[in-house]
């Protein structure tokens, strides 16, 4: 099958489209024929190298890690899922943009999704759901989403409004109608923050990575209420977000319905085809997407 691959760390150009052997649904997996991938900036971190020190990955690396299609193969073990369900899911471990990829963290995709929106929906639901668990935030809270209209943030805002939460989201000025309209009170980032927000806040989290904690730990009234994505954020006391793969099944199917009542869009800031994976790689590297940057995986097929 075709994939999206690096075979040694580089710059955005090392990405090529080649030829590997097609994956199987082994026990609690399944296999889709992929649709459209999203593209992370952990994927663009892992190719150049960037993460060497903490992560072993093998080489060639097959990018991406999540992405949604049309399942072909159900592995022993796995219930509720038939071969032609059109499904979306995130896999931690990458290799999403390719022809097919195996998941045991999916759902249903919704039928008010287009398939980039599910492509790019999985990474940010599994992450966004499961710090609004962590954080215990409930109806009437209010939650500081710093960086708030990327990949992620886009996704957290609407779920976190549909819990009745208010949030108010940071991001350059450029993307504070786009956050109002996905229901947050927008405020821009950078240092001065809690002279800006001018509330206290049940909670923060810090999705971007480029702010400054300490003031989050001041807004939040501590650093127990405060989770940061980034790693190299973590500090002030605040705790790097781990995903628990266990929640995730459950957070997808979740996002899923809301997204039938009409309640959560995935917002596409960009779509590439497979062979334009070095110019997807250099839009999620500017770090300024408005919502969340697709693979299409369609045209490489034909
Ligand atoms: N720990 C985990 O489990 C986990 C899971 C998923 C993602 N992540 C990490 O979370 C981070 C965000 O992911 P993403 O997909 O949402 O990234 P993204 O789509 O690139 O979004 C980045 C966000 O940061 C904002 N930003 C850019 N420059 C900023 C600055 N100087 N100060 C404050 N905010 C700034 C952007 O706002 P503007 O566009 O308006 O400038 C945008 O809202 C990445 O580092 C990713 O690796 C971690």
């Amino acid at each position: 099958m075709k994939a999206l691959l690096f075979a040694a760390h580089g710059g955005p150009e090392v990405l090529t489209v080649a030829e590997v052997p097609a994956p199987h649904a082994g026990p609690g997996e399944i296999r889709i024929a992929v649709r459209a991938a999203g593209v992370s900036p952990a994927d663009d971190a892992l190719r150049s190298g960037a993460w060497k020190n903490m992560f072993q990955i093998p080489l060639p690396y097959v990018v991406g890690v999540d992405a949604a299609g049309v399942v072909d193969q159900v592995g022993p073990g796995v219930e509720g899922v038939r071969p032609g369900d059109e499904v979306y899911g995130v896999r931690p471990g990458g290799a999403t943009t390719a022809e097919f990829a195996v998941f045991d963290l999916w759902a249903h995709k919704p039928a008010a999704w287009s398939w980039s929106e599910a492509g790019g929906a999985a990474g940010g639901v599994a992450t966004a759901a499961h710090a609004l668990d962590v954080l215990g935030l409930g109806a009437g809270d209010t939650l500081l989403l710093d960086g708030a209209s990327g990949g992620v943030g886009a996704v957290a805002v609407q779920l976190a409004v549909a819990r009745g939460i208010r949030v108010i989201g940071t991001s350059s000025p450029a993307n504070h109608a786009f956050l109002a309209s996905l229901g947050a009170e927008p405020v821009a980032y950078g240092p001065g923050l809690p002279a800006r927000v001018g509330t206290r806040v049940d909670a923060a989290l810090d999705v971007g990575g480029h702010g400054d904690v300490a003031e989050l730990v001041t807004l939040a009234g501590g650093a127990a209420r405060v989770r940061t994505l980034v790693t190299r954020n973590v500090a002030h006391g605040v705790s790097l977000l781990r995903v628990d793969p266990a929640g995730v099944p459950a957070a997808l199917a979740a996002a899923a319905a809301l997204a039938e009542a009409g309640r959560l869009t995935v917002p596409v800031a960009a779509e590439y085809a497979m062979t334009d994976g070095p110019a997807a790689h250099v839009r999620i590297a500017r770090g300024h997407a408005r919502g969340k940057v697709v693979i299409t995986v369609r045209e490489a097929i034909k």
